[in-house]
């Protein structure tokens, strides 16, 4: 199967419907010219015969509109029948785009029945970040090297045309090129080195309704400049990024804006100079805006020079220590990015307690579909149950109902900058995403970002039947459910997170990180694990509003799923369960184990049913994460049995 076409493969099919073969184009404009060619392309390929355009009103057709006033928001779009024709109207030009790529999907799984659509994009910015690096590698990144690079320079090709295809079919509207940690060629991406050919880039992504943008190095000026600082209030440094912006925009005027990772991990920012992440945003916001750009501001700013011994830091404080006390005080067009959770993309974190602090301050909310701590695209994970939780969170930052999804919509505080960005998870692998399967990741965000209303099964479902065909359905999105649970009970217990090998970050090493300077520790001893993160301990329940802050410091009342986050709990104290939290680790990483096993026998059965290539690819990456799984258990239950002393209740294999 050529699966470089992942969720677009339009295999042939029967196709009756007259309507279908005629498209009436009553709208103009270059992204409505997409919109034209992806239903040519998929009409050809799904039935070997072209569709004809014409460029006025015909019978029995698929006709698209273009109506501003439609009043539905912003790219939004309208599809239903009319007598013997099909009218897709959009909101704009890329809604027509998106209402194009909707009624394909139901062309391609026999849902016309769901007509009358209407939907419009639910988060503003839907934006992915590529952690590409110039030199072709890409970091964390697990299907191989990056397609826009290859040794410095910059690549063309029919696969940026397919990636870029791809992101508009999910509605993907902002793409940042590069990685947020930007070397010392990629501080060139802006200048005139490279401008050029970023410019055939943005003129593509526009062709598609995409805006693109760069990472930028904050230290940029004495990089390329030789100046001797950049401090954000040097009436020097701001000019010299006013003059940079300027010319950014002759050369591509419909550039989006910088992503920026500043005083995090070693990157350059203001506090070198005293100044504050609002100086620092304030002063390349003041660059873009007169031409409409953005400064998306990561949050991610954490000391990660700790000691172990420390026990008062802590690394879960970080973001709304560094940030809180700044709300109301960034410009407009600045939006602060932040990871979903107060550490760094473990299987199971809180959420993040910015969300539900600041007020006054554009927000978007960090995921990361690149499966750096949830199994690198060998072991399966679908995320988008996580998602949907961290979205559902409700912060009550304004009472009851002030959920993530309120806040990042812009639809609690009024404010339109705001939205969701991913870290992606693709690479040059023929089949993009490394484990076939990852790719319902990728595809998920994107739906997720335009609907949250869709559940986690139903996107998993839709994203199935268009990869794979309906025969498969039942039992794959089966098996992509269960993934994300069973991956957290094989790894780390209760939301203790981080007994990853060091810098890897695939397969056991409990004690990898915890003497380390990264604040990431887990404070095993012989009597029990866990951080206390009470008033009592690090005091980091206090940054959530109530009633959030008690329940999470109150031993009894803290989710069980979190309890190592926030508490310190002895082997033998008592869980909901009724098990003892040993029993509990035990137990949990012999059914994360088995249930690998049951993953591999139930995807077995669909041997017949799947495309020889794809079977084979999945089931040799299933067989690496059965071995990993059972490393984790055997590491883990080793691991908890030395420090306890304490035997399985069941007698099974522990390895002394
Ligand atoms: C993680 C990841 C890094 C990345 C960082 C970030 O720590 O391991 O590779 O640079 O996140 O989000 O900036």
């Amino acid at each position: 199967m050529d699966f470089s076409n992942c969720w677009l493969d339009y295999r042939p099919m029967e196709i009756k419907e007259q309507a279908l073969s005629a498209l009436s184009v009553l709208c103009e404009g270059e992204i409505i010219e997409s919109a034209v060619k992806e239903y040519q392309l998929a009409l050809s390929r799904m039935t070997g015969r072209e569709p004809e355009v014409f460029r006025e009103k015909t019978n029995r057709c698929v006709a698209l509109y273009l109506e501003p006033l439609l009043p539905i928001g912003k790219d939004g779009y309208e599809i239903k029948k009319e007598k013997d024709s099909y009218h897709i109207t959009g909101q704009s030009e890329s809604g027509v785009l998106y209402g194009v790529f909707h009624f394909l999907r139901l062309i391609r799984t026999g849902h016309m029945d769901e007509l009358p659509v209407s939907n419009a994009p639910e988060m503003p910015l839907r934006m992915m970040n590529h952690w590409d690096n110039m030199d072709g590698t890409i970091e964390r990144g697990y299907s191989g090297n990056s397609f826009f690079y290859e040794n410095y320079e910059i690549l063309y090709n029919e696969r940026i045309e397919q990636y870029v295809r791809l992101m508009a079919s999910i509605g993907i509207n902002a793409i940042v090129i590069n990685n947020v940690n930007v070397h010392q060629r990629e501080t060139y991406l802006i200048t005139d080195t490279y401008l050029e050919q970023v410019k055939q880039y943005a003129a593509l992504f526009a062709r598609y309704g995409i805006q693109l943008f760069t990472s930028v190095n904050f230290a940029a000026p004495m990089e390329l400049s030789g100046f001797d600082n950049c401090d954000p209030l040097n009436d020097k440094v701001a000019q010299w990024w006013k003059d940079a912006v300027k010319h950014i925009y002759e050369v591509i005027p419909e550039f989006g804006g910088f992503l920026v990772k500043a005083d995090s991990e070693g990157r350059p920012g203001p506090f070198t100079y005293d100044r504050t992440h609002a100086d620092g945003a304030n002063m390349l916001a003041k660059a873009l805006a007169p031409y409409g750009g953005i400064v998306v501001w990561r949050c991610f700013v954490y000391n990660c020079g700790q000691d172990w011994r420390d026990k008062k830091t802590d690394r879960a404080r970080a973001a709304y220590d560094n940030f809180i006390a700044l709300d109301g005080q960034f410009e407009d067009n600045v939006i602060l990015q932040i990871k979903n959770g107060p550490m760094d993309f473990q299987v199971r974190e809180p959420v993040s307690p910015l969300f539900g602090g600041l007020k006054k301050t554009n927000m978007i909310l960090e995921v990361e579909i690149a499966q750096e701590y949830t199994g690198q695209q060998i072991d399966l994970c679908y995320l988008l149950p996580m998602w949907r939780e961290i979205l559902d969170f409700d912060t009550f930052s304004e009472g009851e109902g002030s959920t993530v999804r309120q806040i990042v919509k812009g639809a609690q505080y009024g404010q339109n900058c705001c939205g969701m960005a991913a870290v992606i998870n693709t690479g040059n692998d023929y089949n993009w995403t490394g484990n076939d399967l990852a790719a319902a990741n990728t595809y998920g965000y994107g739906r997720m970002a335009m609907n949250p209303s869709l559940t986690s099964e139903a996107i998993a479902k839709e994203w199935i039947e268009l990869t794979f065909g309906a025969a498969v359905a039942d039992d794959l999105t089966k098996i992509l459910m269960d993934s994300w649970p069973t991956y957290e009970k094989y790894t780390s217990p209760l939301g203790i997170g981080w007994m990853v090998t060091p810098h890897y970050h695939y397969g056991p090493d409990v004690d990898g990180y915890e003497y380390d300077r990264w604040g990431t520790y887990h404070r095993a001893d012989r009597n029990g694990l866990g951080i206390d993160r009470t008033p009592a301990g690090t005091g980091y329940t206090a940054q959530y509003n109530e009633p959030w802050s008690a329940i999470y410091a109150d031993r009894n009342l803290c989710p069980e799923e979190l309890l190592l986050f926030f508490h310190y709990v002895r082997y033998d104290e008592v869980l909901k369960s009724g098990k003892t939290l040993i029993q509990h680790i035990y137990d949990t990483h012999f059914e994360g184990v088995e249930e690998v096993e049951e993953m591999i026998e139930r995807f077995d059965g669909l041997q017949n049913k799947l495309p020889g290539d794809v079977y084979d690819r999945v089931r040799e990456r299933m067989e690496r994460q059965l071995e990993n799984a059972i490393e984790w258990r055997d590491r883990i239950n080793t691991y908890f049995y030395r420090k306890s002393g304490v035997p399985d209740e069941k007698g099974r294999k522990i390895y002394e």
